[in-house]
């Protein structure tokens, strides 16, 4: 088979590993793809907003399967473009995207069939958002409606910090279309996780669990940002607990996306708080997350082509679900002043070294220049690696990370430990 993967960040990376495991697999096709994946598959110089030109290649080349990383090609309508010209691809249409692209559909689609949320509001002008805020409890939370690459959720401690908010998203246009309504959310506490499924638009193929560190400063501190470490399996997580959000959330969101007619085929991701009275959806993803799937995959001992084949098919029956019993966890070496700004361009060194102890070194943010490897992004590698337990997964992340070096090379050292 001939597999084309669209993006070029960790998470792709990754895909591209395990697929290239699989003894169906002969040739693997990467757009745009990274440095880090060029012994695995041939990259491809087509961005991932191309999608026209995406599935031209996938017609010139007769690609058998083509497997989506980010959300932005899906809020476009690559799986539409294709389906429309009968290739095969792993992801949601552009309407079931939507339960991503917009989150006043998604709220609305979640109170209309009962699957537990945070209350909330949702706002087109911003004067009345302003005016809510003078009665509202805080915290609160304001998110921009659309996409926002990662960015625009803002936890407010007070009506000041709401209408600044307000003011970046709908009056400023920080982030466009995307903030031209407002969700205003209530704040609730717990403790977060991710809640992947492939999904064939009825079937459910429940990931094992995962969850990611999403502050940048160790204990929890600082800027929200996409991710700065994971570990997989969610330790706050049991039996019981899986069965609920598989019933109460998993399983209600695929039926009621189907009944809207907007099936849901491809890789769904729920971003929940565990509360005290039980889990709630903090956000939906339509695309794997980063850097959830690194370690999700560490662990996966099935053949990951048949799981994305048989959603695209609308036939995930007998895939077998087969998980290594290890741990594995996931720490993410960053650009000093991510996630705002930083400077890329900077040699990187001891990959190899790393790599001898036995983990995984995913690229994020890199780039291939004539004097070697260099920084290129706000998130640069992600060094991976599983064990018996937590601590000797980490450990050997440590380990592997304690030789690589690029200028301001900045990581958090708690991942894996800090259990929230
Ligand atoms: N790690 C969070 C996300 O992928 O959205």
């Amino acid at each position: 088979m001939k597999i084309l993967i669209v993006g070029s960040g960790g998470r792709e990376h990754a895909l591209v590993w395990k697929i290239s495991q699989s003894k169906r697999v002969t040739k693997i096709f990467a757009a745009p793809g990274n440095p880090g994946m060029t012994q695995l598959a041939e990259r491809v110089d087509i961005k991932p907003a191309s999608i026209i030109e995406l599935a031209d290649f996938a017609q010139e080349h007769q690609i058998d399967l083509t497997v989506i990383g980010p959300e932005q090609p899906l809020a476009l309508g690559i799986v539409d473009e294709f389906n429309n010209r009968n290739l095969k691809i792993f992801g949601p249409s552009q309407k079931a995207a939507m339960i991503e692209t917009s989150k006043s559909f998604a709220k609305e689609f979640m109170r209309k069939n009962n699957i537990p949320t945070p209350e909330f509001k949702v706002f087109a002008a911003a004067a009345e958002a302003l005016e809510h805020f003078s009665r509202a409890q805080f915290p609160l939370v304001v998110k921009a409606d659309g996409l926002a690459a990662g960015k625009g959720v803002y936890i407010c401690r007070n009506p000041e910090d709401a209408a600044d908010a307000v003011n970046e998203i709908m009056v400023e246009g920080k982030y466009g279309k995307s903030g031209e309504r407002v969700v205003v959310e209530d704040f609730v506490a717990g403790s977060e996780m991710s809640f992947m499924a492939v999904c064939d638009g009825k079937r459910i193929f429940p990931l094992a669990t995962s969850m990611d560190y999403k502050k940048a400063l160790d204990g929890d501190k600082g800027p929200n940002t996409g991710g700065m470490g994971a570990i997989s399996p969610a330790p706050q997580i049991n039996r019981e607990l899986f069965n609920q959000i598989m019933k109460s959330i998993i399983q209600p969101t695929v039926a009621g996306l189907k009944f809207e007619n907007k099936e849901y085929r491809g890789l769904l991701y729920a971003g929940l708080m565990i509360t005290r009275e039980g889990p709630q959806v903090l956000e939906f993803n339509a695309r794997f997350g980063d850097p959830e799937t690194q370690v999700v995959l560490m662990r996966l001992k099935s053949d990951l082509v048949d799981i994305l084949e048989g959603a695209a098919d609308q036939n995930l029956f007998d895939v077998p679900a087969d998980w290594d019993e290890n741990v594995a966890g996931c720490v993410v070496l960053a650009s000093r002043g991510y996630p705002k700004k930083y400077t890329g361009g900077h040699p990187i060194e001891g990959l190899e070294r790393a790599k001898s102890l036995g983990v995984e070194v995913f690229h994020a943010g890199t780039a291939q220049e004539a004097e070697g490897l260099v920084s290129a992004g706000g998130r640069v590698l992600n060094v991976c690696a599983s064990g018996p337990t937590l601590k000797e997964a980490m450990a050997k992340i440590y380990d592997g990370i304690s030789f690589v070096a690029f200028e301001g090379m900045v990581f958090r050292r708690d991942i894996g430990w800090s259990r929230k």
